[in-house]
């Protein structure tokens, strides 16, 4: 790969919320965990990422949940979103694009690391996912939205039995929704004003 295709495929990632029916195959999503999630860096290389993958009966269950953490969202983006794309954005999350892989993102946190380096090395593998995808012709978005639910998606996947969870050391973060595109959203814009600040 050269570096113009490297900053390529940073680029032309976009969050996808439209999904065909397709299934994903099984080896593509364990090449995206094996291949890429896996391989992100983390703090003292503790690869403390835990993700749940939803899929089937137990997917098409989740819409309830998806729709309740929705309420938790609403009003602050009927505020910042125009009319089109709050509608948009309420149909996204009572049917989820109809994606047909969730991923549900936890850090498992120790009390010999900071919770910050935990929370930030899950999100490395995050990122990876999210570019594993654009390779693989899939798309995907990554939601906060469960967090407005967080202890009910806990009981949803069955983390509660867990014994790290009994510890308090699982701690959900996000979800990513994946399929293969049925749309082509427009590139939100980027600003690159004050984010920057140069010391010599
Ligand atoms: C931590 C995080 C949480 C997000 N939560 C949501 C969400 O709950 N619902 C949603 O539709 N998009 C969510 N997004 C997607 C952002 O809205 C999106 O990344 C941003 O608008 C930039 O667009 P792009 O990803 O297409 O470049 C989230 C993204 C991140 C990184």
């Amino acid at each position: 790969m050269t570096s113009q295709e490297f900053y390529e495929l940073v680029q032309s990632r976009k969050s996808i919320r439209q999904f065909k029916s397709d299934a994903v195959p099984k080896e593509v999503l364990m090449r995206i965990f094996n291949d890429a999630a896996f391989h992100a860096p983390s703090g003292k290389n503790r690869q403390n990422w835990r993700f749940f993958i939803v899929q089937g009966k137990k997917r098409d269950e989740y819409l309830k949940y998806s729709q309740k953490s929705w309420l938790g969202i609403k009003d602050v983006l009927q505020k910042r979103l125009k009319p089109s794309l709050y509608d948009f954005t309420e149909r996204f999350f009572f049917t989820l694009g109809n994606a047909p892989v969730l991923v549900f993102c936890y850090s498992n946190n120790s009390v010999e690391e900071r919770h910050y380096t935990s929370i930030g090395s899950v999100y490395m593998a995050v990122q990876n996912i999210n570019l594993a995808c654009q390779v693989e012709g899939l798309g995907c978005c990554t939601m906060g939205a469960p967090l407005e639910i967080q202890k009910e998606v806990d009981q949803f996947l069955g983390v509660t039995e867990l014994p790290e969870y009994k510890a308090g050391e699982l701690e959900l973060l996000c979800g990513i929704v994946i399929g293969y595109p049925d749309h082509t959203p427009p590139k939100p814009p980027r600003q690159t004003e004050n984010r920057l600040t140069w010391l010599e």
